[in-house]
């Protein structure tokens, strides 16, 4: 760690989940939030260092409950450190890294190896464990070792959990340790040779497609097992019109059921997959332009949970095969926030619940992330200008990957600062270490 200075965050608008007001933010050397209020940065009260908040909003850091950092095993598309470095940059001071690496994170040793490379990267990382040994579907994983090490979250990603009785086994077993499992949603016989939506796009393009009813099909049986165990159920990056609807009747009817969406299945349509470029290829694919609509609304509504990147690396190598060659996934991190600003016709309060407490809530993780800018509370906190206009390059930013479908797009809103547990580690958009 660096070594802290005493800081004001100053000229800004906070926001929380308490509300808005204009205020300055003194950040101490401990790493926490020593006050918050009007007229700090006047006499800056002994600070150190002053950075400009001025027509921005200061916040609750933000926190990704879905990142693939490639840890251990795929270090050439991404590191934790790298991974974490993309993060902060784009106002993240949390995120959660996905199980599906080389070997799956299925046990306390490999759970111990990522936390001790999150201690050392730029964020919060959290683990999220296998459900079942190799992520195979067929044993589950010794959970409640991982749950013993903090592991609040476990999901197959990558993959669904296709076997009924291994899920319903898995759901009491979870509901025991206290932990929440996260579903990747995917019947492999249906989705099985598909590389993106089964639809009019898919049959112009004569690309094998995966029918919506892949992902909604355990979405409802899902639905059903929480019913019968009484376990929360936590769905990651639904993508169709008919899995939301599923969702907002299994609320509406008192399930603990919660759900994710990825900016890409808010603002990217299947007919992107006409230009063969294997960067708008991911899983769940794009969807047609009703199914973004339908996300979009139940993102207005107020009746999913989350905004989370599933931000995907992949090597250039590896997205320069043919369409059908090439790995699903792409990078998300640095570009979630000014997506959401940018394509949601949302208030700034009601984009970061979705970004910022409502996941640290989901991730367990509110008693350090999320919570209102307030004395007292750990200083993760994000500094962005809602109104700058920007453009990302081909260069993939931090990641070690260049896999963004957003090259050349115009967005609004723009990280300036990011504070983790009190360090400044983005100033003026840039890392600082
Ligand atoms: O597009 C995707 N990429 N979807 C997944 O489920 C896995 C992810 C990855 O690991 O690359």
């Amino acid at each position: 760690m660096a070594e802290r200075t005493r800081l004001v965050i100053a000229g800004g608008t906070v926001i929380d989940a308490t509300g808005e007001r204009p205020a300055d933010v003194l950040v101490g050397r401990d790493g926490t939030i020593a006050a918050v209020g009007e007229g700090l940065a006047a006499g800056a009260g002994g600070a150190d260092r002053i950075l400009d908040a001025r027509g921005c909003i200061v916040s609750p850091g933000l926190v990704d409950l879905h990142v693939h950092l490639r840890q251990p095993g795929g270090e050439q598309a991404e590191t934790v450190e790298s991974g974490s470095r993309a993060a902060v940059l784009g106002g993240f001071c949390a995120v959660v890294a996905m199980p599906n690496t080389n070997p799956s994170i299925d046990s306390a040793a490999l759970v111990r190896e990522v936390q001790e490379l999150g201690r050392a990267s730029l964020c919060q990382v959290e683990v999220a464990g296998a459900i079942t040994v190799d992520r195979a579907g067929e044993r589950l994983a010794p959970m409640a070792e991982m749950a013993a090490l903090g592991v609040r979250l476990f999901t197959d990603d990558g993959a669904g959990v296709q076997d009924t009785a291994v899920m319903r086994r898995a759901l009491e077993y979870a509901s025991d340790l206290g932990v929440r499992l996260a579903q990747h949603c995917e019947v492999d016989s249906l989705a099985a040779g598909g590389h993106m939506h089964e639809g009019e796009w898919s049959s112009r393009l004569g690309i094998p497609g995966i029918p919506a009813e892949a992902e909604e099909i355990m979405v409802m049986r899902d639905v059903a097992l929480s019913r019968l165990t009484g376990a929360p159920v936590h769905f990651q990056h639904l993508s169709t019109a008919g899995s939301v609807a599923i969702v907002e009747a299994a609320r509406r009817s008192g399930l603990a059921v919660t759900a994710e969406v990825a900016p890409h299945h808010f603002t990217l349509t299947d007919e992107s997959c006409a230009s063969y470029d294997s960067r708008f290829k991911v899983n769940p694919p794009l969807r047609p332009a009703d199914d973004v609509a339908a996300v979009r609304t139940a993102l207005a509504r107020g009746s999913l949970d989350a905004i989370a990147t599933d931000h995907a690396p992949h090597t250039a190598d590896a997205k320069d095969r043919a369409f059908e060659e090439a790995p699903p996934g792409m990078l998300g991190l640095e570009t979630a926030l000014a997506l959401a600003l940018t394509e949601l016709d949302l208030a700034p309060a009601e984009v970061l619940a979705l970004l910022s407490w409502q996941p640290a809530r989901i991730a367990g993780i509110d008693g350090a992330h999320g919570g209102p800018v307030a004395a007292g509370r750990p200083a993760n906190l994000c500094v962005f200008d809602p109104s700058a206009i920007w453009t990302p390059d081909d260069s993939g930013g931090a990641s070690r990957s260049r896999n963004t479908p957003y090259v050349g797009r115009r967005l609004r809103g723009r990280v300036r600062h990011t504070l983790v547990a009190g360090e400044a580690l983005v100033v003026d958009g840039e890392a600082q270490r």
